[in-house]
């Protein structure tokens, strides 16, 4: 996509912090080249895995230019030189928030819970969940709901759930355990009763996630393209959806390689509604409906795939 330039100069915020007036011609504040879209887009692609296509562009614009506004900045490409030079973690962790898609919902693609339901009291216990894309805390508390449905409250009060991102803002947002009720209010009676509380007064039409169901989560920082996750357990399942869609193949495979030893035998791997890991990877095959099973078994071996052990049938003359 060819870029539009600003052909007035950019305006700066005013001290006051209030907007300033947009460039008529643009309607932007800031130039924004095709070269600093490129440039934003090989950085978050090497920080965070990211793909930003083409009409990503604005939303990079929009989202970026309050980080120029905050730090006084006039051109985008003062802007990246500084982000290069100074390395500074704090801006680099801005500008990895600033790009990422958090959007999430309680109980979301809803169909992969009662299949963990059905699936943990089967394990042996305690469970655990890792949540590898967690946002701002509705999967990863739509998970320790499920816990507590499927095990009881006191079975599952041994059971854990990691809940990692990126997005150190998210994050945050998801300790809190705080929401709008308009967030919640598909759920049934019985979940709003028994797992979140009312908010009253200046909290009114806010819930609380209960503290029984907080108690299960535990918030972290990870980056999915890091070369080493720094965990040192296993787990039951590995929630990972709607963050591989912003991966390319390469590293969707790298993350998937790096998922392979953290799945205990017989784990299971939860999947986007859009996302398709068939072609990725051999160390997971598809169960049915973007919910995946590591093809290792408890020794080790990799159990052949659905196909092959078919075709063995077959030729040995078994099969009917
Ligand atoms: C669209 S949200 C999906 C949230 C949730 N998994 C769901 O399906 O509702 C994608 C999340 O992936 C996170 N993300 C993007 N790149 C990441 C990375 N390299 N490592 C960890 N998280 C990442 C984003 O910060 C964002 O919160």
């Amino acid at each position: 996509m060819m870029a539009t330039r600003a052909t007035q100069r950019p305006v700066r915020a005013a001290p006051d912090g209030t907007e300033p007036a947009r460039s008529v011609e643009t309607g932007r504040d800031f130039e924004f080249t095709a070269a600093d879209f490129a440039r934003i887009r090989d950085l978050i692609h090497r920080v965070a895995g990211i793909s930003l296509s083409d009409h990503k562009r604005d939303m990079a614009y929009s989202r970026l230019a309050r980080r120029l506004r905050a730090r006084g900045i006039d051109t985008f490409r003062q802007y990246l030189d500084l982000l290069e030079a100074e390395n500074d973690p704090a801006e680099w962790e801005a500008f990895t928030n600033a790009l990422t898609t958090n959007l999430t919902a309680f109980f979301r693609e809803a169909h992969h819970f009662p299949i963990l339901a059905e699936f943990v009291p089967r394990r042996s216990q305690p469970v655990s969940v890792w949540c590898s894309a967690a946002s701002t805390g509705e999967e990863p508390y739509s998970i320790a709901m499920t816990l507590i449905e499927a095990l009881g409250e006191t079975g599952a009060r041994q059971a854990s759930v990691l809940a990692t991102d990126i997005d150190t803002q998210v994050l945050a947002k998801a300790e809190a355990g705080v929401y709008q009720f308009d967030q919640v209010k598909h759920l049934s009676p019985e979940r709003l009763k028994r797992f979140f509380l009312k908010g009253t007064g200046a909290h009114a039409g806010m819930v609380k996630v209960r503290p029984e169901v907080r108690a299960l989560v535990r918030f972290e920082q990870l980056n999915l393209t890091d070369r080493d996750y720094q965990l040192r357990t296993q787990f039951d399942a590995i929630f990972c959806r709607n963050v591989m869609i912003y991966f390319d193949k390469p590293t969707q495979a790298q993350v998937l390689t790096r998922f392979e030893p953290l799945v205990k035998p017989g784990g299971l791997l939860f999947a986007g509604h859009s996302e398709n890991f068939t072609y990725v990877t051999q160390a997971f095959r598809l169960r049915g409906q973007t919910v995946y099973e590591l093809t290792r078994d408890a020794s080790g071996a990799r159990a052949p795939s659905r196909g092959h052990a078919h075709d063995a049938l077959q030729s040995s003359g078994v099969a009917a």
